[in-house]
């Protein structure tokens, strides 16, 4: 089997853990080019790696020529980014893989953009579940509809340090002792006060019933020592109800372990012929 060549763009703490995986034996991938703003954090990755990929670059600019060699580019760096090397890599025919999932909720017209450029480039755009669970049912119940998606955001107050939303409710985050909710809404509106939970809300958004009829809850408590996602869902199929205390990464607590070994997952699952789960 010929190894995919792939290209990351961005080098942090979702990238480092994507590039360590394909750079071992597991899967039948090689890099071939890694982007990043900050070209110490290309730097340290670089040198942390056993096969070196051909090219290293800042910026998007040459980007056309190289994405003729490449199979699939991965993002995993920002909002803005999306936009600036996944547009370009879809145009080329190359196929996609989107962390920064939020954009396609809070970049208008992006989702509809990237979906017409795939349709017509023949391309996959690959979003994987991140750091909640649960979109397997969603996606499966979704075929006969969804009466309701609920998600419930549970931080320790702490994780909430600097929300301007926050701030101008008057809620004093360092006052709080039990259990208080700050927001609910639809997840539209969730990821405009709470960039924090953007990326969560945007993918049960997409695999499930859209933005404005997703519901979300965000709760400060100070007897959490992890972020909490729950996901509770009705319809034809049934019920569903999810829970998951992500584990922060270690270089980013704002990133749940769980959303960069999600990404790994996904590209197991390009790269292996029998693929489990739906
Ligand atoms: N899907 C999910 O569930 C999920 C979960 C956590 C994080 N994320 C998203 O994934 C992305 C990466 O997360 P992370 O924790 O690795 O972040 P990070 O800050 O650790 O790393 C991001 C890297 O990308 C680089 N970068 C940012 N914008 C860039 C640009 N325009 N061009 C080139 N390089 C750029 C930065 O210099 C940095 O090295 C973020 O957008 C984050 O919101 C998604």
């Amino acid at each position: 089997m010929e190894k995919l060549r792939v290209g990351v763009i961005g080098c942090g703490t979702i990238g480092t853990e994507i590039c360590k995986a394909i750079d071992g034996d597991d899967l039948e991938m090689e890099l071939f080019f890694l982007i990043d703003n900050h070209p110490e954090n290309i730097e340290s990755l670089y040198t942390s790696l056993k096969k070196k990929p051909e090219i290293t670059k800042s910026d998007s600019h040459g980007l056309g020529a190289i994405l003729e060699d490449v199979d699939l580019v991965i993002e995993c760096a920002s909002q803005a980014a999306v936009r600036e090397f996944v547009i370009p890599a879809l145009r080329s025919g190359t196929n996609v893989m989107i962390l920064s999932v939020g954009a396609l909720l809070c970049i208008e017209g992006l989702y509809e953009e990237i979906e017409s450029i795939a349709k017509e480039k023949d391309c996959k755009v690959y979003i994987p579940s991140g750091a909640v669970a649960g979109i397997d049912g969603l996606k499966s119940g979704a075929m006969v509809g969804i009466e309701s998606v609920e998600l419930t955001t549970i931080k320790p107050p702490r994780g909430f340090e600097g929300n301007e939303y926050v701030k101008e409710k008057g809620i004093e985050l360092s006052s709080i002792e039990r259990a208080e909710t700050l927001f609910v809404g639809h997840a539209k509106e969730a990821v405009k006060y709470f960039p924090e939970n953007v990326n969560v809300a945007a993918t049960l958004s997409l695999a499930g019933i859209g933005p404005k009829a997703t519901r979300v809850k965000i709760v400060a408590d100070p007897g959490a020592k992890r972020n909490v996602h729950e996901v509770k869902a009705w319809g034809e199929f049934g019920n569903l109800f999810v829970r998951v205390e992500n584990v922060p990464s270690a270089a980013n607590p704002k990133t749940s372990y769980l959303a960069a070994l999600s990404a790994i997952a996904t590209l197991k699952r390009i790269s292996y012929p029998i693929k489990v789960g739906t």
